[in-house]
C-alpha cells in the first residue's frame, strides 16, 4: 500500500534507492558514487556479507587509516595491491604503442630527487653488482628529446629504499635527477636492482599472508621522465631473470618493460665509465607521445 513517504528501503532496490539520494550532485559525482553505490550493493548482495564479516572490514578500514601518516600511506599499498593502482593508471595513460608503457608511481619516490651528472654513481652505499643504465629518450618520430629529465630511484642490495633507512643508508642513496645530453641520451653509475618485500608489516601484509601471496616485487629500477611538450611516463625496467616478474603483488609488470642485464667485461670501456671489470649493463630507451 503507497504510504505516500516516498521510495523507502528495501532489499531488492537497494542501490537504486540510494543512487537516487545523488540527485542534487554535480554530473561527474552523480555517475561515481551511483556506480560506485551499485557495484558496492551488488558485492553485498551477492556473498550475502554476514554481519560479523561486516565489521571486520569496518576494522580492517580503520586499522588501515591508523598505519597511514605521511611516509606510510596504507590506503594507496591497498589499492596498490587489489590491482587499484595498475588499473587506474593503465586507464589513464593508454599508450595504444606509440610510447613507453606506464606503470606505478609506488610510495617511495622523492618529490626533489638529487641532481646528477651524466655518468654520476647513485650506488652510494656501495653493495651490489655495479652496472651502467642507459638510454635514449624520443619522441613518437624518432626524434630525440634533448634536455629531458630522467628522474631514477631503486631500493639498495638489502631490498630498501633509502627513505626507509634513515641513518642506514646515505640520503639519496640509489637516486638521481639527471638531464639527457642533445641527443635525448642518458647515462649514469648504478647496482643491478634486486627484488624487495613491499611492506608487509600492516593490514597489507595480512590481507597477502591470509590469501597465501607473498609480498615480493620483482628487481626494477623506477623511471619518471619528462620533456616540454610531451606526455610525462612513469615507468620501471624490469630485471629480465629476476624472481617473482609473473607474481608481482602490486600487477606492476608489462612485458615490454623487461630487459636483459648483461655482462661486459672489457677493461677499457669499464675504465671509461669508471666501473670495476667485470659490470653489466641495462639499457632501456624511452619513448615519449605529445601532449
Ligand atoms: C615500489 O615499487 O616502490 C612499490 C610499488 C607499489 C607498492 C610498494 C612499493
Ligand atoms: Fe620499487
Amino acid at each position: 500500500m503507497a504510504s505516500g513517504l516516498g521510495e523507502l528501503f528495501s532489499e531488492e532496490r537497494s542501490a537504486e534507492i540510494v543512487a537516487a539520494s545523488f540527485a542534487g550532485a554535480d554530473p561527474r559525482l552523480r555517475q561515481v558514487l551511483g556506480s560506485l553505490v551499485r557495484h558496492l550493493h551488488a558485492f553485498v548482495k551477492e556473498v550475502e556479507l554476514t554481519e560479523a564479516e561486516w565489521g571486520f572490514a569496518i576494522d580492517f578500514l580503520t586499522r588501515t587509516g591508523q598505519m597511514s601518516d605521511d611516509v606510510r600511506q596504507e590506503f594507496i599499498l591497498l589499492s596498490d595491491v587489489l590491482g587499484i593502482s595498475m588499473l587506474v593508471e593503465t586507464i589513464n595513460h593508454r599508450t595504444g604503442g606509440t610510447s613507453t608503457e606506464s606503470t606505478v608511481l609506488g610510495p617511495f619516490h622523492m618529490v626533489e630527487s638529487p641532481p646528477r651528472e651524466l655518468g654520476d654513481t647513485i650506488a652510494l652505499d656501495r653493495k651490489g653488482t655495479p652496472c651502467l643504465v642507459s638510454g635514449r629518450v624520443t619522441g613518437p618520430d624518432g626524434e630525440p628529446l634533448a634536455g629531458a629529465m630522467v628522474d631514477v630511484w631503486q631500493a639498495n642490495e638489502d631490498g630498501f629504499y633509502d627513505v626507509q633507512q634513515p641513518g642506514i643508508q646515505p640520503a639519496g642513496n640509489l637516486r638521481g635527477l639527471f638531464r639527457a645530453d642533445g641527443d635525448g641520451r642518458f647515462w649514469f653509475r648504478s647496482v643491478v636492482p634486486r627484488h624487495y618485500p613491499i611492506p608487509d608489516d600492516g593490514t597489507v601484509g595480512q590481507l597477502l599472508a591470509a590469501t597465501g601471496r607473498h609480498p615480493n616485487r620483482p628487481a626494477h629500477l623506477h623511471f619518471i621522465v619528462t620533456a616540454p611538450g610531451y606526455r610525462p611516463v612513469t615507468t620501471h625496467v624490469f630485471v629480465a631473470d629476476s624472481p617473482y616478474l609473473d607474481s608481482d603483488p602490486v600487477f606492476g609488470v608489462k612485458a615490454s618493460l623487461i630487459r636483459q642485464v648483461p655482462e661486459v667485461d672489457d677493461a677499457d670501456r669499464a675504465a671509461e665509465v669508471g666501473l670495476p671489470n667485470p659490470f653489466r649493463t641495462l639499457t632501456f630507451d624511452i619513448g615519449l607521445s605529445r601532449s
